[in-house]
């Protein structure tokens, strides 16, 4: 890896822009499952270095000004990236909502949760931390729907949706949350490829008046639509998002 950045010419690989190693989405994303495994060999994340990715630059590029809501952020990893885009926009902080302990809707997490002692907390913290974005990665703590009546930060320009990823929660979520997202914002759906995520989303918000399907499908499981965009998108991040016509939706969800 050392021996590859040399040869490229990059001598402090992690404090480089992305976009200065002029490579394609394809190839960044094959080096962050490099870093991925190398910086993560625990596993304890749960989003995929291309998603990882696709949020990142969604982040950076989307030319509107405001906070950035993670609902569920189970140890902090794609809160990193996220506040990461803070930091190079220079503007806007992470409200990171989670329990933090997982919840009885989804007992799956429960194991996990019990071997870092009983809550993710920690685990977010240190994460924050080492990634140098402690200070503007601020995690809230409780649930999504609770959460939002004490939501402390500005309107946001970025929300991210991965929390309850049932049916009722997705629809509660983005009820509860797509009010305080300004217009021009993003609002992200991760897991797009979850039955219950892609039927909210298929029947609740393509079509919906006030969000358009802009920029769609960025990456298989991870789709973004703008409240009511009033700003046009940077030319770079118009070369980088993709229509969602544009896109081969995932096989057996019925769009309407
Ligand atoms: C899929 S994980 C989030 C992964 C995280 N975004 C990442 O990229 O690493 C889902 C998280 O949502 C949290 N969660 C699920 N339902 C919730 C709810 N209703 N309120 C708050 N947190 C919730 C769980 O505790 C878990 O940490």
């Amino acid at each position: 890896m050392v021996r590859m950045m040399r040869r490229l010419g990059i001598a402090r690989p992690f404090h480089m822009p992305l976009d200065a190693l002029h490579l394609e989405h394809d190839a960044v994303a094959g080096l962050m499952r490099l870093w991925s495994r190398i910086h993560w060999s625990s596993g304890d994340g749960m989003m995929p270095p291309d998603q990882l990715l696709a949020i990142y630059r969604l982040a950076v590029e989307w030319p509107v000004d405001g906070d950035i809501v993670e609902l569920g952020a189970w140890t902090g990893l794609t809160t990193c990236y996220l506040a990461t885009a803070c930091r190079v926009r220079n503007s806007g902080r992470v409200f990171a909502v989670d329990t933090f302990k997982g919840t009885k809707e989804d007992g799956s997490l429960y194991p996990s949760v019990a071997k870092m002692g009983g809550s993710t907390l920690d685990a977010f913290h240190e994460r924050t931390r080492r990634a140098g974005v402690a200070d503007i990665a601020l995690p809230l703590i409780g649930l999504t729907t609770e959460v939002v009546d004490r939501y402390p930060g500005r309107p946001i320009r970025f929300l991210l949706i991965d929390a309850d990823h049932s049916y009722d929660g997705v629809r509660a979520d983005f009820e509860r949350w797509s009010p305080k997202v300004a217009p021009g914002g993003l609002i992200v759906f991760h897991d797009y490829q979850m039955p219950d995520v892609a039927r909210f989303v298929n029947s609740h918000v393509i079509g919906r008046p006030g969000f358009d399907p802009h920029p769609g499908l960025v990456v298989p499981n991870v789709i973004a639509f703008t409240k009511t965009a009033q700003v046009a998108p940077t030319p770079s991040a118009r070369r980088f998002v993709r229509p969602v016509a544009a896109r081969r939706r995932p096989s057996g969800v019925a769009v309407r």
